[in-house]
């Protein structure tokens, strides 16, 4: 598959078109930015991690029934995938407070919901992602009725199904955020990525953070967590292989 032109940059992502117009190549950077770019660094070897985690978890995901925009991997770095539009929604499922749910309800990190939550924000760096609710996603035109409800479904699914997946690790899933797209028939599929720069992950026995929350709040020991969450998903593979 031949890399043409570069269509978009993006923050932790490159997109380059290919010689099929439904086809597109994702090249994962080492980029890191933190509180809408305000905060910027480099997290070694992040991109291969990203881009091999995100093609284990949509892989999963697909077998599970969940459709995602994957069609590849192609490199370390870089993977095939559909074309799509994105739908310019931020997406989070939370089943532990944390982060911004727990800065805006002032309540303290790590209660365990009894049922997850869902929410959206407008995917739109000028205005801070602001939080939404499905008759403003709606009155915006980003998104239809009829789409949201499948995007809720879709994501509710991707949570219990990564819920099971990383509890088999030794790893919570506190919370996480989600894209998607649709393909030139409307098919909305899941996208972007899915990786320790878009969940939180906290180890099971000790609490301790495994995700961009180190860099974020500059915990240190940012690169070792990465590392540490693709070891617990690659040996959980050769585990699975041996099983066979
Ligand atoms: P939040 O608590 O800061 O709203 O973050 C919720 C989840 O979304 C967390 O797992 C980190 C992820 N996230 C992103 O993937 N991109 C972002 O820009 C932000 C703010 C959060
Ligand atoms: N979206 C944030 C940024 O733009 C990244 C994050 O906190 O995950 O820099």
């Amino acid at each position: 598959m031949e890399k043409k032109e570069q269509l978009y940059e993006g923050k932790a992502k490159k997109v380059f078109a290919t010689d099929d117009p439904t086809l597109v190549i994702v090249d994962y950077k080492d980029d890191a930015t933190a509180f809408n770019g305000e905060k910027r660094g480099t997290i070694a070897g992040k991109g291969v991690i990203n881009n091999v985690m995100s093609d284990h978890m949509f892989q999963l995901l697909e077998q599970q029934g969940v459709p995602t925009h994957f069609v590849r991997q192609l490199s370390d770095r870089e993977t095939l995938v559909k074309k799509v539009a994105i739908v310019p929604l931020e997406v989070i499922v939370r089943n532990i407070s944390a982060g911004s749910f727990s800065k805006r309800y002032g309540v303290r990190e790590g209660i365990v919901f009894d049922a997850p939550t869902f929410e959206l924000s407008y995917k739109n760096d000028d205005l801070g992602d602001p939080l939404l609710n499905d008759d403003h996603a709606v009155a915006l035109g980003l998104a239809t009725r009829a789409e949201l409800a499948q995007i809720r479904d879709m994501a509710l699914r991707v949570d219990a199904v990564m819920q099971r997946y990383f509890d088999t690790l030794g790893v919570t899933l506190v919370d996480f955020k989600l894209e998607f797209g649709k393909t030139a028939d409307g098919t909305i599929v899941l996208a972007d990525e899915i990786s320790p720069d878009t969940c939180r992950l906290w180890d099971k026995a000790t609490g301790e953070k495994l995700d961009k929350d180190r860099f974020r709040r500059d915990l240190g020991g940012v690169e070792q967590a990465y590392q540490e969450i693709m070891k617990r998903i690659m040996g959980q593979g050769e585990t699975t292989d041996r099983e066979k």
